[in-house]
């Protein structure tokens, strides 16, 4: 889960780490109120989960209240790459001297942790690597270890931080380790740390993902679930416990395994190209079970997505034999009854295959097609999902 700036915010300061008050408001005259109570000169900042908000208009100073209020109407509402904006913080203004990168990571390709850190921040981190890699040091943190104030020397120097500015930020660094394994982090990330004109480190923007594996241990953050703009599809998914991620095409997948669907997904966008360039619209694993309940929830997930045009239903029967899925898959068809509107195209295989086949050809189900091979039914699902 990705937590909203102010989120972030929060926890750095719980944490120790360096941050400016910040008051959450969502309208213009909250926002007044906000910069009101902070006194001084104020900054409006959009509270949307997509990075690049200062560039988008999304980030404005205001010298008084009146300005943070008319900064606000222009923030509320703002479309930044897609995410409407319904929320700002009004936060302190850093008088900002230099600004620096600093994050730490999960590297799942080496096993490890990694930090990534630079004197040129301010920069979107990506543009930086591309343009400058040599400006961006990326230094292995061992997990048993973590940063220790050691650790945090060592990064501070790799970035090129001056002599008088590592011992002030390597406390800084610490404590943001500290934020990154306290509360199972992925991704801490602040961009930019600056250095202030009273010779202060704070930490002016944060972005934090947290492992949703390790949810069990922190109760707390199931309060920082933004259930109003997570997507409707993907909270029903979850409610049923599907392995389910929205994508943006027109064709639906349900598979099980994950592995057999991310196959799927490819063998349906290469299909594609010969069908008007349809892709994919979801993810969805089913699972080992298939029962009708689990195909049905899945289904009827798939077939809320307006986009979705057709299914590719697309079951490999293992340990579950092909008779229980097309069972399922008819008794599924059952329970949605006029739900269930769109063509669905089914290619089974594996343990039972000739029996589950029958069963689907007895029911003569009018919106569903039997495909004998994988590449087969991922044609004519596109095909279907492009007449
Ligand atoms: N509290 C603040 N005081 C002064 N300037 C700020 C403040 N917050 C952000 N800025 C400036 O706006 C820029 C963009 O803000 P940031 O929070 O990094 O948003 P984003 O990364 O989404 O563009 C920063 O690099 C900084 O120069
Ligand atoms: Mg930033």
């Amino acid at each position: 889960m990705d937590l909203y700036e102010y989120q972030a915010r929060d926890l750095f300061e719980k944490y120790g780490v360096p941050v400016l008050p910040g008051i959450v408001a969502d309208t213009p005259d909250e926002v007044r109120a906000a910069a009101e109570k902070l006194g001084g000169v104020t900054v409006v900042k959009a509270q949307v989960k997509v990075g690049g908000r200062g560039k988008a208009g999304g980030v404005k100073v205001a010298k008084t209240p009146d300005d943070a209020f008319t900064a606000a109407q222009a923030i509320l509402g703002l479309d930044i790459k897609g995410h409407v904006v319904k929320r700002v913080m009004v936060a302190g203004g850093a008088d900002i001297q230099r600004e620096f990168y600093f994050s730490v990571l999960l590297d799942r390709a080496n096993r490890s942790y990694l930090s990534l850190s630079s004197v040129e921040g301010g920069m979107e981190i990506e543009q930086l690597a591309v343009e400058k890699p040599e400006a961006l040091a990326r230094i292995e943190v061992d997990p048993l270890v973590g940063i220790d104030a050691a650790k945090a020397a060592e990064i501070a120097k790799a970035a090129g931080f001056p002599d008088d500015l590592v011992a002030k930020v390597v406390p800084v660094f610490e404590k943001l380790y500290d934020v990154y394994h306290g509360e199972d982090a992925t991704l801490v990330e602040v961009n930019p740390l600056v250095l202030t004109g009273s010779g202060d480190i704070i930490a002016l923007d944060g972005k934090v993902t947290l492992d949703d594996n390790a949810e069990f241990r922190h109760p707390d953050h199931e309060a920082l679930v933004d259930a109003a703009s997570a997507d409707p599809l993907e909270a029903k998914a979850k409610e049923h416990s599907l392995n389910y991620v929205k994508l943006d095409g027109s064709v639906g997948i349900i598979g099980n395994g994950a592995g057999l669907v991310m196959s799927t997904l490819d063998v349906v966008a290469y299909a594609g190209e010969n069908h008007g360039g349809v892709k994919p619209a979801n993810f969805l694993d089913i699972g080992g079970g298939a029962s009708a309940e689990v195909m049905a929830a899945g289904l009827d997930v798939i077939l809320g997505d307006p986009q979705v045009k057709s299914v590719f239903v697309n079951v490999f029967g293992g340990i579950t034999s092909c008779v229980a899925v097309a069972n399922g898959i008819v008794k599924a068809l059952e329970i949605l009854g006029s739900e269930a509107n769109k063509p669905l195209v089914v290619r089974l295989d594996g343990n039972q295959v000739e029996e589950g086949r029958a069963i689907l050809t007895a029911a003569a189900h009018p919106l569903v097609t039997l495909a004998l091979t994988m590449d087969d039914g991922a044609d004519k699902a596109a095909a279907l999902a492009n007449a």
